[in-house]
């Protein structure tokens, strides 16, 4: 069964505690898209949010780099109160230290790989991870339509997971809606992530608890 994560990229900004508070009894983190204009085109926020945000709730607060460099930012976002940090494959030579650096820093740790990346990429650092985050969407933009090639690479990873008997989450980020979260919960993810779904909503715990009850396998 699988889990909420409310991503804030869709989220009225100037009521960001009140959204936060909205979808608090519903999902189980906080998604917050960290994009630097560099590795993505857009630019968003970073640590100052996770510490405006930190006093707020008691949510698991998951930063999604979507930077260059991204281990420049590890400490500051320990420090500021962050619980786990992902990374793209895509922005590093070599996942292994900076999974360590990021270790280092007491964040729990994941990897987040393009639709481009294979699954497999990441089977070389698997055990050290505690998320895998598949992109079901180019990185840069909420309320992007799902690429449906995520269903077979979610069951490709969590093949490889069970096989290994790992405990890693499997994440699926971008275009998650209610039509189309079961087949990505029946395919391997542990976790959905949702901006548009759920702050794009007229009634947002409405729709958080609409998509918590179908993770949760409750609802069809
Ligand atoms: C996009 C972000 C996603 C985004 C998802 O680069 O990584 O987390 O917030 O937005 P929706 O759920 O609207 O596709
Ligand atoms: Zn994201």
């Amino acid at each position: 069964m699988a889990t909420l994560s409310a991503s804030i990229l869709a989220a009225d900004f100037a009521h960001l505690a009140d959204q936060v508070k909205l979808v608090e009894p519903y999902a189980e983190a906080i998604h917050i898209d960290v994009m630097d204009a560099h590795f993505v085109p857009p630019i968003t926020f970073g640590p100052v949010v996770v510490a405006s945000l930190r006093p707020v709730t008691d949510l698991a607060l998951h930063a999604h780099l979507m930077v260059e460099t991204p281990e420049s930012l590890f400490d500051e976002l320990a420090d500021v109160g962050l619980d786990m940090v992902s990374f793209h494959h895509e922005a590093v030579d070599d996942p292994g230290p900076v999974i360590a650096k990021a270790r280092g820093s007491g964040l729990r740790v994941g990897v987040t790989l393009k639709l481009e990346t294979p699954v497999e990429a990441s089977f070389a650092y698997l055990e050290e991870l505690d998320d895998l985050m598949l992109m079901s969407i180019r990185p840069g933009w909420a309320g992007q339509e799902l690429n449906p090639e995520i269903y077979q690479r979610l069951e490709t990873a969590r093949a490889e997971v069970d096989r290994r008997g790992l405990g890693t989450a499997i994440e699926i980020d971008g275009g998650v809606k209610a039509s189309n979260a079961k087949r990505a919960v029946d395919a391997g993810a542990t976790v959905l992530v949702a901006a548009s779904a759920v702050f794009g909503s007229s009634d947002p715990a409405r729709a958080a608890r609409e998509l918590a009850a179908i993770a949760r396998g409750e609802a069809a």
